[in-house]
């Protein structure tokens, strides 16, 4: 059951759970059979539950299915340089005579990217991420890229945009992954930047708009805004406008809001109950942080729900998500505390797998 436990789909205690000396195997076309050891025969029959089964799908993207010099199929996956004699695809076999199937979760607070991704092929898929050069948005990125997606990383810093590819492409050198400069505290890059996406003439199908500031000092930025509410909510909602007519011609094409649960624990109303501008980019003397930062996490839910409400009969669906609590990113570098807090929660959170080595380095801001 190797192919089940790679897919997190593991379950010892099932009728599925070979004998001893049994062993699951495939044919070239995809038909599941069983080899007895002890006897020194196969059949087709599952040898507990008597179900005849087949794969569903394609290989995942990056492996190849190879035959050795005795005639036996055998496996490559190029990507993490392996070989195998077990089918990758043994962990999505579908019944010969279809049951109903029974409703399971299959994902939770553990499941990767890499995990859920897995089976997956994104060839020909063109995917847009900000802030792609460290945290979530890298991890997303990398997982994208393994799949087969042409992924091009969105960041304000070249350098570590480029870094951030390089380290995707050690991982898979055939990987379609490209840095491309986008400063979300400047309208005017966010422009020039959907220029230069659009004279690539490519299609967009999935825009996961997942850049953030965090606990940022009072800052307005060149266009006189304050920068939390610029980064996290206005230069999205700029991109998105300006891209919006590649992504209906993309459909079906999905936005992605990275969002935050903060967003329950602030208001953008007055008293009165009308929406307060004044509050979105706030003078230094009325500004605080972390109310900056979950107001914008609110602005991503309230355009993506209406972002959604207005695209989706064109093809073009926006959702918004919390990846989770108190992740060991970079977020939290802007202050000590922040960065003891996120620490202190650490082993208690979902953790990334690739940590950059500028974790702990305050971002920079340019306040005009
Ligand atoms: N980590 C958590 O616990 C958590 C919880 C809830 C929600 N989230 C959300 O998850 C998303 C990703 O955060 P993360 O935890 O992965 O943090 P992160 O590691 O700090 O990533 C944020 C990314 O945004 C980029 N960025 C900052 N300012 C930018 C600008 N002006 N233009 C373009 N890119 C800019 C950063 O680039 P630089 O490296 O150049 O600064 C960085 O690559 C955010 O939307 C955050 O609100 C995170």
């Amino acid at each position: 059951m190797a192919a089940l436990k790679y897919a997190g789909l593991e379950d010892t205690d099932s009728e599925e759970e070979l004998p001893p000396g049994w062993e699951e195997r495939t044919t070239k076309d995809g038909w599941v059979y069983y080899a007895n050891h002890l006897e020194e025969k196969t059949q087709w029959e599952h040898p507990k539950s008597g179900k005849r089964k087949r794969v569903a799908g394609g290989l995942p993207y990056g492996w190849e299915q190879e035959t050795d010099e005795n005639g036996q199929v055998y496996f490559v996956d190029h990507i993490n340089k392996r070989t195998t004699y077990l089918d990758p695809r043994l962990a999505f076999t579908v019944e010969d005579n279809p049951v109903k199937p029974t409703t399971r979760q299959k994902y939770d607070g553990n499941s990767t990217a890499m995990e859920i991704l897995q089976g997956h092929d994104l060839s020909g898929k063109v995917v847009i991420i900000t802030g792609a050069n460290s945290g979530i948005g890298f991890e997303t990125a990398k997982s994208l890229a393994l799949h087969g997606a042409y992924v091009i990383l969105a960041c304000r810093n070249t350098s570590r945009g480029n870094d951030a590819v390089q380290r995707i492409l050690v991982e898979w050198h055939k990987a379609k992954v490209e840095a491309m400069t986008l400063d979300l505290a400047s309208l005017q890059s966010v422009q020039h930047f959907a220029e230069a996406f659009k004279s690539k003439n490519v299609p967009l199908h999935i825009l996961i708009c997942n850049a953030a500031v965090f606990g940022a000092p009072w800052c307005l930025t060149e266009d006189d805004l304050e920068s939390t509410f610029q980064v996290n909510h206005l230069g999205h909602f700029y991109l998105v406008q300006l891209l919006e007519d590649v992504l209906r011609r993309s459909s079906p094409a999905r936005v992605v809001m990275v969002s935050s649960e903060s967003h329950r624990f602030t208001e953008i109303k007055d008293s009165s109950g009308k929406l307060d501008f004044s509050l979105l980019s706030p003078s230094k003397k009325e500004y605080w942080a972390m109310l900056a930062y979950n107001r914008s996490k609110l602005c991503n839910i309230l355009f993506s729900n209406e972002l959604n409400r207005r695209l989706s009969p064109h093809g073009v669906t926006s959702n918004s998500v919390h990846p989770g609590n108190m992740i060991y990113s970079s977020i939290h570098r802007n202050w000590w505390v922040y960065t003891l807090l996120f620490t202190l929660a650490r082993p208690f959170t979902k953790s990334m797998v690739h940590t950059p080595d500028f974790v702990h380095e305050k971002q920079s801001f340019r306040c005009p």
